[in-house]
């Protein structure tokens, strides 16, 4: 393998000059002895290279990787956020009647949900009255919607699209109200069809805001009012931006970063059935916590089996090899975005002997500073949200909703770089290195490299549904419109 690599680069190197000199005895034999000295060289060279580079389909053959490489695309690429309205989207009328919303989910699921409410309610014509959030999820948060957002901030902002009530008025808190569990991904012929059910209530109650909206085929000025509702007006709570920018400044101080979001926690973990790496105790309470959690539908897995499909989390130790591996120096700063990880340190020092630069909050700020924070899961979410968006480098562990938000919002913001690891291949060659056949060093790090080309959050256009699924579970396989919000809210061109 490793010869026809190097016999092909040898012989595109050396062939074209052959054919420009056409026979003059002399000059011709003189060529050929300097072609000749230079061609061994050259093949001593390749050898010598080969001897550590055995990857037939690398072209770079240094393990140092530029620092362009490692941090680069603060260009943008040329492209920019587009999120104003057409020339057609006309001032939202006062409508006498409302829409009341139980968000449900964690931080970032309920911030897509209301998201995708705002546009419900200007496709509906109604009043939107500030959604409740769910406190009654794997989270267990009693924050309200004013502790973790700016709610002045998101009525006014939204003036132009929708009324926003912080409540329903006097007489109608007690009127009967029509409450609807929309369909999940609708279209807005949906939801014009759904203001039938105005005829006979003043109120809707929606009792479950995620997924409601479809990813794509929507009204362009929908499209544009979900990005708006998203990075404009859901601005969090100014004890949160404050705190999240000092955090920031703090990082940004030491260096340039990584925002890791290492999804290694007990829930994740037990609801994926991923063991490896974990002793038979800990697999076993993962498996406890799973059989005795009802909602989750998935009892008995394989946990080998889930790990070669590339449906586990990476562990720590994995994500060490996998950074040093693209080439990123152990003085790296890296930000860890993440709950409890699971048997804490027993497995985060693995990543910790790769990059001893691994700082959580803690280490940033006073304690006391983020205590009234770390009490609630959405307020401590939303900080490793906005240092991960503002971070140099996002790599998620896992995918999900926050993995999925940071990502639409750096591409958002100018393509930030997002590392996606490809953990179906990556758990290959940690197989293969776990087996003696291959080394960490500059083999590994160009297959990773190569591997990961492309899955550095440039632009592209959102995908589509995967092929051959049909009816809803095609809209369910679709990418997330907040994953990546192109072509709708970031274009190429200026006029917008
Ligand atoms: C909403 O209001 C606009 C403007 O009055 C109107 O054109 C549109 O048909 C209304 N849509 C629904 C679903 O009622
Ligand atoms: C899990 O799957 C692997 C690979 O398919 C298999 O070798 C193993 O026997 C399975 N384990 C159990 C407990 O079924």
């Amino acid at each position: 393998m490793a010869g026809n690599g190097k016999d092909r680069r040898l012989h595109a190197r050396t062939t074209p000059a052959y054919f420009r000199f056409r026979p003059s005895s002399l000059f011709l034999l003189s060529i050929l002895v300097l072609l000749g000295i230079f061609t061994v060289a050259l093949f001593l060279s390749q050898r010598q290279i080969s001897a550590v580079d055995r990857d037939p389909f690398s072209r770079s053959h240094l393990f140092q990787v530029s620092e362009e490489k490692l941090w680069g695309s603060s260009l943008g690429y040329g492209y920019h956020p587009c999120v104003k309205p057409t020339s057609k989207y006309s001032a939202p009328e006062d409508w006498d009647r409302y829409i009341t919303v139980k968000s449900n989910g964690g931080l970032n699921q309920m911030r897509t949900g209301i998201s995708d409410m705002v546009s419900v309610a200007r496709l509906m014509n109604a009043t939107l009255v500030i959604p409740q959030l769910d406190k009654r999820s794997f989270w267990q948060d009693t924050s309200t919607f004013e502790d973790i957002f700016d709610e002045a901030y998101f009525i006014e902002t939204l003036k132009g699209d929708i009324r926003v009530a912080k409540e329903l008025p006097k007489e109608l808190e007690s009127a009967p109200r029509a409450r609807k569990h929309f369909t999940s991904w609708s279209g807005s012929a949906y939801y014009e069809e759904m203001t039938r059910l105005f005829k006979d209530n003043k109120v809707i109650h929606v009792p479950k805001s995620d997924s409601r909206l479809a990813n794509n085929d929507l009204p362009l000025d929908i499209q544009r009012l979900r990005c708006r509702t998203l990075y404009q007006a859901l601005r969090f709570a100014s004890p949160i931006e404050t705190l999240g920018k000092k955090l920031v400044a703090q990082l940004q101080s030491k260096g340039r970063y990584i925002a890791l979001h290492l999804r290694y926690e007990k829930d994740m973990l037990s609801f994926t059935g991923c063991t490896y790496g974990l002793t038979n105790q800990e697999a076993e309470e993962l498996k406890v916590m799973r059989e005795t959690t009802n909602h989750w539908k998935m009892k008995g897995i394989n946990s080998t089996e889930q790990r070669i499909g590339g449906f586990c989390p990476l562990t720590p130790k994995e994500v060490g090899i996998f950074l040093k591996a693209l080439g990123y120096p152990k003085s790296t700063w890296i930000y860890l975005a993440a709950g409890e990880i699971y048997g804490g340190d027993a497995y985060l020092s693995d990543l910790r002997s790769y990059f001893p630069n691994l700082v959580t909050k803690e280490m940033l700020v006073q304690k006391k500073e983020l205590q009234k924070f770390m009490k609630h899961a959405s307020q401590a979410a939303a900080l490793d949200y906005i240092i991960s968006v503002e971070s140099d480098v996002f790599v998620p562990s896992y995918t999900g909703n926050m993995a999925r938000a940071v990502e639409g919002h750096r591409r958002f913001l100018g393509h930030r770089k997002t590392i996606t690891p490809d953990r179906k291949g990556l758990v290959e060659l940690f197989d293969l290195i776990e087996k003696g056949e291959i080394e960490e060093g500059p083999q590994l790090s160009s297959l990773v490299s190569q591997m990961h080309r492309y899955r550095q959050g440039a632009p592209r256009k959102r995908y589509g549904s995967l092929p051959g699924s049909k009816g809803r579970a095609r809209l369910r396989t679709e990418e997330s419109f907040y994953e990546n919000p192109l072509p709708e809210c970031i274009c190429l061109t200026k006029n917008h």
